[in-house]
Parts: C-alpha cells; structure tokens; sequence
C-alpha cells in the first residue's frame, strides 16, 4: 500500500553543543539534549517504540525501547535519557529482545493482533513492534479482563474512537496538550482502568475537543481513526498543496485514491504550520464534491427566468456580447469586475488583466476592500511595503504578544497553537478586544491583560498605549534616531503626548480602566521582543486605516521591528487576502501595489499586454453599486466572491445588482449573488487546479491539482475564454506561465517561479535578486520606504452612534468550524457544530429585554432588521452584542451600515447600533430572503431538467 514515507525520530530535535558516544560499537555526534533513541535513529538503527514519537516530548510509558548503557545499571528507557559525552550504548541484546517481547505480548493480550480489516492495517505502530520482535499472539490469550467490549465513540463527524484498540500511551492526550493547547484530553484510572477520557469523560463531540485531529495524527493504532479512512479506502498516492480556508496557509499532504481525497494530511515541511491543522483544513474539504455544485455554464436573460445550461462557448460568447453591448450602450466604464481572496494569485491576476485590457477599464477591485484594505495603507505609509512584518516562525521568539481585534483561536487557528504554545513557555499576552475571547482564559492561558474596550474607540487605545510610552520614557531613541524620519516623529510626539491622549483622559471612550492601559503599554514596550497581531477588529472601522498607522506607530517608537520576534502582523482573514492585493486588484493599484500613476510601470503594462492602460482609477465596489443605482454601471464579472451575502447593507447590494443587465458569476454553488446574476461559470475547488496561494506571512505556497474540474475548466481556463470572446487573447497553458508573467511585471516577485516552488516548498515575498530565496523578515537594517514614517493619528467618533432607539453596539466575528459566508464549511460536516448564526448578549442586556438563550430575538439598526436566536454569555461586556455571518438567512449583514474606513473605504462592519427585542417570527427581510430563495433554487432545478431533455 502507498504511505507517506514520515521518518519518526522517536523525540524531539535538540539544539546543544555537539557530543560524541558510541551506540553498538559506532560513534555518533548529535547535539546535547538529544535521546538515546534519537540519536541511534541518527546513526542509522531504529529502536522499537510506542509512546514516542519526534513531535511530542519523551514520555517513557511503554518500556519498549529499553537500551543498555555501559555503567548503568538496570534498562534505561531510550526515549527519555539523553546522550552524554563518551556514553557507550547497546540497542540490541537477548535480554533486551526479551524485555521487549514481553512488554508487547502483554499489551497484545489486550489488543490481539485481528488486523485484517482493521483501518491501521499496515501501518499500525503495534503491529510493525510486534512483527519486527516475532511476536504473533500473547501467551496471556484474550481469558482474563480486557477491555475488547469497550463501546466505540463515534460521535466526531470526522474520527472515531474505540478504546478496544487503545494501548494507553498518551501520545493523544499529549498532542492534544502539547500541538494543540486545548487539553481536552486525560488518561482517567490507574493500571488496568486506564483509560483516554474527553473533557469529563464526555464523548468527542461533547468534550471541548477542537476536532484539530492532531491526537489521530499522533495515534499509533487505529484506536483513534479517521472516518475516512474506512469511507474512501486506502490511498494511492499524495499530493502536496495548501489549504484554502484561513490565511495562515497549511500546507497539507492530499492523499488521494481514485481522484478521491482520502485524508489530509498536514505537512510537517508546511513553514506555516508546522505539522499541525484545524478542523477546517484537516477534515472540511467534502464540499468540493458536494451536491449542490453546479458544473455547467448557464445563462438567462433576466434573474426571473430559469436558467439555461450551455457549452462553455456559448456562455463566453453570450457573456462577450452583453459586455461589449453595455460598452456600447453606457461606455467603456459602465462594466467592470471583482477578484477573490479565495482564489489563486494566478486566477485574480488574469481576472484584472481581464478588467483592464480587454474591457479597457480600471474598474475592478476585490473582496479585501471589505477586509484588510487598511493594512495595505496603513502599513504602506508607515514602513513601505502593505504585508506584515514577520514569518509564523517567529513567534517562538516573541516576549510580549499584543493581540488586538483578532480572535486566533477561532479566525486562525493554527497559529494560535503556536501562540499559545509559547505563552506556555512564559511569554507575556495582552489582548485588546470587546469580548472575553478564548485567548484571555483558556487551559494553562491567562492573558496578563484583557482591554475590553468599546467597539469603535481602537484609536484612542491605541493613542493611549502611546502616550504611555512616550511620556514615562519608554521610546527606543536610538531605533527612533537612526531608522525614522525625524520631523514627523517630533510632531508625532508632541501630539501624542497631550494629557488629552492619557490613559486616564481616554478611559471615558474606550471604557477601559486607565491602570490597564497603562500597565499593558509598560509591559508591551519594557517586556523584550514584543509583536503585535491584529485583525479584522482593527480594520474594519470608521478609522480602519488610522488604527493601522497607530500601530504601526508604536511598533516603531519602541524598535520592535525589523527582527524576530516583534513586528506588526495583520492576520487575514481569507487563504488569499494578501495575494489579491498583490496581484493588482485594487482600482488604483498594479501588481506589487504601484499607483497607476506611475507612468513607468503603467508603460510596462502596455508593452507587455499590447495595451493603452487608462492612468485613472477605477471604481471601488461601493462605487460599483452607486453608479448601478444611478444607471452608469450595467455589467460586473464577479470571480469566486459572494457580494450579496459579504458586503454590508445587503438590500443596498441587492438594489445594485438588480439594477445591472449583466451579472457574471463564477463560482462553484448558487450563492447569494448568483441569484442576481444572468451569466454563471462553473469554478473549481482547489483540489481542481494549480496554482499559488499567498498567505499572511507573505509566503506563496503551491495549490497543486488533485482532480480534474467538475466542470471542465479550471477557473483561469474560464477567465481565458472569457477574454477570449472580448477578443483579447491570454495564451497560457498553464499557471506557472502566468506566474512567469507575474514575476516578469512585478519587482518584489522577479525571482518566483513554479520551479522554485517545488524546489523550496515555498517562498515568502519579496523574492528578487537582492533576496533570491525570498524574505523572512520585512524592514531589517531599514524600512522598504528608507526612513520609517510616524502619523498623527486623531481620534475621530464613528458617526454609528447608540442612542435611545439603538442602545447597544453590534459587533461581528467568526467562529472556528465555519467560514466567511459559509459557501464551503456550510456544506461540510462541520455544521454539526455550529448550524446557525446567534446573537450573543451579556447577562444584564437579556435581563433587561426579558430574554433567554434560545429566544428568537429582532436586532434592529438604522440600516434594517433581521432575526437570530439568542445566546447569553458572559463572554460580553454589557451594551455590546455580537453575532457571526456564516449563514445567509441571518442577514447579519442587512443590518450593517454603510459607513466606512475614511481612506479605503472598507465598511464598519465592527460597530453597528442596534436594539434587541424579543420576537416571534422572522424579519420582514428575510420572509422575502426565503421567498426568493425558493423561487432561484426552482429555475435553478428548471436548469437541470431542460439539459437532461437536451
Ligand atoms: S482533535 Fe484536537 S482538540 Fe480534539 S482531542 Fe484531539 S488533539 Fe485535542
Ligand atoms: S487513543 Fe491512541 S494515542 Fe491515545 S492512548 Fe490510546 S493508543 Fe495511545
Ligand atoms: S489554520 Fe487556517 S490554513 Fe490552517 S488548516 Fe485551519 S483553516 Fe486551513
Ligand atoms: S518509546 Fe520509550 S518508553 Fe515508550
């Protein structure tokens, strides 16, 4: 049978002086701190194991790898004695062969060896032992008490558990603690009664087990097993390529059989992750294959009519006509086109190119308007360049982690383990954020600081935390004197130093008690290599892009930037944020984010694509939607992004696509904008295509094709023939040329190439002749833009003001099982977890309103209403609520308004005022969503049936 050759070294690698000892007569070095067990695998032979294995710290339970040591008496266990310097070691003898063999007949008299059938089969840890010390059966036999009827737990949508076959090593219980951080897992009893319990010897699914599936991984039997396993078969091959959930990029090994995904498996060569996964990565990818994807192109005149399958021609040429009919009808920028963060670099490239060159418009933006906009210009003012600082490694150098509007345990779940991981090891945490996140308190977690402050009042947080720092002495001088511009950090100063910016003069604004303030401030600027980890929270405001420049601010003025250990680290939200950005989507912006002003690159452009590019901007999307309402802008291509659902004011987004006479959608269901839409092409799933990924660190990671496309085309194929049928020709036939012509356009990407992918595994931007292996780390010695900027950064109030009528603040945010609009995770098994969006209000707020968890309640804002069910927890401070988005029919959006960050527009998602009350049906908008839902699903299936007839 295939199986991914993992080499296990039994323990960990360790980092000391070099020492030289002798195992069976050969001399070996390894590093001081290094196993016995690793260091003979080092020199070439494996000792037997069972509780070891190289991801885990030694735990010396299973006494299979007892050695001899010249001078010691007794078996040492081999996994948890290190080496010493001139250590003579024996791993092989008869009594030795004898201890072993009785170690395992005695756990085989539990656990007889019935493999046939069994999922391990092959490649169960117990069965190799066993073979390789000739041990068939136990002398024991299976009389006495065994643990053969133990019920099997089979609650986990993804993994089963049957203690029959469960040797009680601990190696889950330690993944659990050690890879994940969610010590769920213990082993209950003693001797014989030991046993894997779940939180309080609950089942999975009602345990807080995360389903990360680190404990399966680390299982070395099939007492823990994936269901796949059994469900798809064994696998016949694997295929390495990233995950296309959340912007921490895994790399995951696909084992496939037959087209089929059997497992994924997370990549230990993965520098994003490490060997380690989340729910969403490992275990729900089902909706690739799922039932409701639509795999053939359709048109239809109006989005009251049913839908017409085509071939793949007619819709293109269809698709062509009716731009090229709008063009001629409202002129050349009455069209334009939308980019995905969820799609590859390859595919938001061609879809820009598209835009500009073969609609001759720069009317094309992309989803990160709605998410990370205001990094891009936050940090591009400040240090030079729009991407975070740092690689994921680099957490296990931090001192002190500054985590602001970002819930890591839930949006980017990966990392979190890594963060939390070294919190363990003692770093210091302070989070910045309404809710009492995970983070704050959480097995052996404590954040040293919680600012629970009011959404809408980061600025002044932030201001705050400065004039903490720049008044009690705290600034790095000398980082500031030699690295930053010197006159506006002087007027950065004197502003920042007003009383007015004091933690004590802000406390009123933000809500957080000034003594907070300022202790967080001391230890973030005294406490040693400290980085700062933001997210959505601190993007998507009213003063979105002033956060950015506050942040970027204090990193400076304390000199944490520039190596490992520190920086400023926006975490993205999707798989592909920081690559649509790159790649020239925004309106005003080329690859590598060069203003189209520049009439050198734009020059570039035109030779390269035998074009005239406009030096104007285009339209924003909210743009898009104004000039739609006012009848200037008729046609919008929109590439695997679903605008109806993501976008705020919903009924404002609806009103717009009405409006137009030409909706492209590519993407792979019906969702809420396809329901709006005249033309769909069919997409693919990342396991349908090549192509790049590049995730928060900045590291572009290959998606590698693991079936062919359901519909026949990958999504850049599509783009192509679309561009086509304009009559603009984009000849590649492969991804890689188009990341050829990538890395021909683009200065920070001239040294990226498919083959240096495969060859790296992959690589981190900017990657060029000055950095030919990429960069790990941004603004060392010096910032991209030369001196570092400091902005004055006024705090300016949300006109989303609370009132009478809207006393509370809604604010929104993720979940770990789903994702984003849901499109995918919705339909996977991860809905068991989470089947609907709830609104979460404190304790006193549902006291006050009479309600309980359970209770439907409206939540109403200036910008409309919607209904959810009620969840009351103290996780929130009084006066705020909080819901996620991740099903359509919650309209979370419909309530959002539409103001926005001052300089990118990006929409305040985080801050709406609103009033709960307690209802009995649903709102008014969503009697109409339903209504219209089963209207689209109808010429949907109208759809089928006439290509059945064709
Ligand atoms: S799946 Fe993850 S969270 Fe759940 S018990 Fe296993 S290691 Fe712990
Ligand atoms: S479930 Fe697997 S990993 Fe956990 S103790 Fe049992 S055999 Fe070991
Ligand atoms: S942490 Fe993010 S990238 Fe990694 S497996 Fe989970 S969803 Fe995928
Ligand atoms: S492998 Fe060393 S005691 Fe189990």
């Amino acid at each position: 049978m295939f199986a991914i050759n993992r080499e296990d070294h039994g323990t960990p690698a360790a980092n000391g002086a070099p020492v030289t000892l002798t195992i069976d007569g050969a001399e070996v070095t390894v590093p001081a701190g290094t196993s016995i067990m690793r260091a003979a695998a080092a020199a070439g032979g494996a000792i037997p194991k069972l509780c070891a294995t190289d991801t885990l710290k030694a735990f010396g339970s299973c006494r299979v790898c007892l050695v001899e040591v010249e001078g010691q008496r007794g078996y040492p266990a081999s996994c948890t004695t290190l080496v010493a310097p001139g250590m003579k070691v024996r791993t092989e003898s008869d009594k030795l062969q004898q201890l072993r063999k009785g170690v395992v007949e005695l756990y085989v008299s539990d656990h007889p060896l019935n493999c046939k059938g069994c999922p391990a089969d092959t490649h169960c840890e117990l069965q190799s032992v066993a073979a390789d010390l000739g041990v068939t059966s136990s002398p024991y036999g299976l009389d006495g008490a065994n643990h053969q009827d133990a019920p099997c737990d089979s609650s986990n949508p993804y993994f089963d558990f049957n203690p029959s076959l469960c040797i009680a090593c601990s190696r889950c219980v330690r993944a659990c603690d050690e890879v994940q951080g969610t010590f769920a897992l213990t082993i209950s009893g003693r001797g014989f009664d030991s046993k894997v319990s779940a939180s309080q010897n609950e089942s999975f699914m009602d345990s807080e087990c995360v389903s990360c599936g680190a404990c399966v991984e680390s299982c070395p039997t099939a007492a823990l097993s994936e269901k796949g396993l059994t469900l798809v078969g064994r696998p016949q091959k694997a295929v390495t390529t990233t995950c296309a959930y959340c912007g921490v990029g895994c790399s995951f090994e696909a084992e496939v059989k037959d087209e089929q995904v059997v497992r994924m498996v997370p990549s230990r060569e993965g520098k994003a992750n490490r060997g380690h996964a989340c729910v969403k990565g490992r275990f729900a990818y089902g909706y690739a294959t799922h039932t409701d994807r639509i795999t053939s192109p359709m048109i239809r005149a109006k989005i009251t009519d049913p839908w017409k399958q085509v071939s793949w021609d007619e819709a293109f040429k269809h698709a062509a006509s009716e731009f090229r009919r709008i063009q001629g009808k409202y002129g050349r920028q009455s069209v334009g086109g939308i980019t995905s963060s969820r799609c590859s670099n390859e595919e938001v490239f061609l879809v820009q190119k598209l835009v500009r060159a073969a609609l001759g418009t720069n009317n094309v933006d992309t989803c990160a308007r709605v998410c990370h906009s205001p990094t891009g210009y936050g940090l591009k003012h400040t240090l030079g360049e729009s991407s975070g600082t740092q690689a994921f490694d680099s957490v296990t150098q931090v001192d002190v982690a500054l985590v602001i509007g970002a819930n890591p345990t839930d949006g980017h779940p990966v990392f979190a383990s890594r963060l939390k991981r070294r919190l363990r090891e003692g770093a210091k945490l302070i989070v910045a954020d309404p809710r009492a996140i995970d983070l704050v308190r959480s097995p052996h977690i404590e954040a040293d600081y919680h600012l629970p402050l009011r959404p809408g009042t980061n600025v002044a947080l932030i201001n705050a935390i400065a004039h903490v720092v720049v008044t009690e002495g705290l600034v790095n001088e000398a980082f500031v004197a030699e690295r930053c511009e010197p006159a506006p950090f002087e007027r950065w100063r004197a502003f920042i130093s007003d009383p007015k910016h004091s933690p004590e003069a802000t406390a009123d604004i933000t809500g957080v008690a000034a003594h907070l303030v300022r202790g967080a401030a001391r230890l973030y600027a005294t406490g040693g290599n400290a980085a700062i980890y933001y997210g959505l929270g601190v993007t998507e405001h009213s003063q979105g892009s002033t956060m950015v420049l506050g942040i970027a601010n204090l990193a400076m003025a304390t000199g944490n930037i520039g190596r490992e250990g520190v920086g400023v680290n926006p975490l993205r939200g999707q798989n592909n944020v920081q690559g649509a950005c790159d790649m020239g989507s925004f309106p005003h912006e080329l690859t590598g984010y060069r203003h189209l002003s520049d009439a050198t690159t734009r020059h570039l452009f035109d030779s390269q694509w035998g074009v005239h590019l406009d030096a104007e901007p285009g339209l924003r999307i909210p743009n898009m939607f104004e000039s739609a309402l006012d009848g200037t802008f008729m046609g919008l291509y929109v590439h695997g992004e679903d605008i109806a659902q993501s976008d705020p004011n919903t009924q404002h987004v609806t009103a717009a696509l009405s409006a137009m006479e030409c909706v492209i959608v590519q993407d792979l269901f019906l969702n809420e904008t396809a329901k709006y839409a005249h033309v769909f092409f069919p997409g693919a799933s990342f396991l349908e295509k090549d192509g790049t990924f590049t995730n928060a660190e900045r590291r572009i990671s290959r998606i590698r094709q693991v079936m062919k496309p359901l519909a026949g085309l990958a999504d850049w194929e599509a783009t192509q023939g679309f561009a086509r049928a304009l009559g603009y020709d984009m000849p590649y036939t492969h991804p890689s040329q188009i990341m050829d012509e990538i890395a021909r356009l683009t200065p920070t990407f001239t040294g990226v190439s498919y083959e240096k992918l495969d060859r790296l595994g992959s690589i981190q931007w900017p990657c060029n002749d000055e950095a030919p292996e990429g960069t790990q780390t941004m603004h060392v010695g010096e910032f991209i833009r030369g001196k570092g900027r400091f902005y004055v950064t006024e705090y300016v109030a949300t006109e989303e003001r609370v009132n009478a009528r809207f006393p509370l603040i809604l604010t929104t945010g993720r979940i770990l099982s789903q994702y984003n609009v849901g499109a995918q995770t919705r339909r996977t098994l991860n809905s068991q977890w989470h089947d609907e969006d709830r609104l979460e209000l404190h304790p006193h707020d549902a006291e006050e309103r009479g309600v309980a968890t359970g209770d439907w309640v409206g939540v109403a804002s200036r910008a409309g209403e919607t209904v959810l069910r009620a969840l009351v927890s103290e996780r929130m401070q009084p006066g705020v609520v909080f819901t996620t988005f991740h099903f359509p029919e919650s309209g979370a959006n419909v309530i959002t308004t539409e103001n926005s960050d001052w300089a990118t527009n990006c929409p305040e998602y985080k801050v709406t005022a609103v009033q709960i009350t307690k209802v009995q049906q649903p709102s008014d908008w969503q009697k109409r969503f339903y209504e219209n839902n089963e209207q689209q699903l109808d010429l949907l299936r109208g759809a089928s049936s006439s290509r059945a007839t064709q």
